[in-house]
């Protein structure tokens, strides 16, 4: 799913700029992605994407990881 439509980038993106990097704020995001927001309207998803990701315990993943249904979570609001 695109996230951001002014600088093209996907959830996917997002979620691999966030794996193994602590990341603060939406504003890192768009930098670790080489661009920098324009509208500002897809923060608010970058945030709920960071939160999801924070609140995600990765010391018990398997099969049913939680992160690997993300993607569907954001689209779902
Ligand atoms: S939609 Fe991301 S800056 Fe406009």
């Amino acid at each position: 799913m695109i996230v951001c439509s002014c600088n093209v980038f996907s959830d996917r993106q997002v979620l691999d700029a966030l794996a193994g990097t602590p990341l603060r704020s939406p504003s890192e995001v768009y930098r670790c992605l080489g661009c920098s927001p324009q509208c500002g309207r897809c923060a608010r998803t970058i945030r709920t994407l960071m939160d999801q990701v924070q609140a995600h315990d990765c010391g018990a993943c398997a099969d049913e990881c939680p992160v690997a249904g993300l993607t569907g979570m954001v689209a779902a609001e």
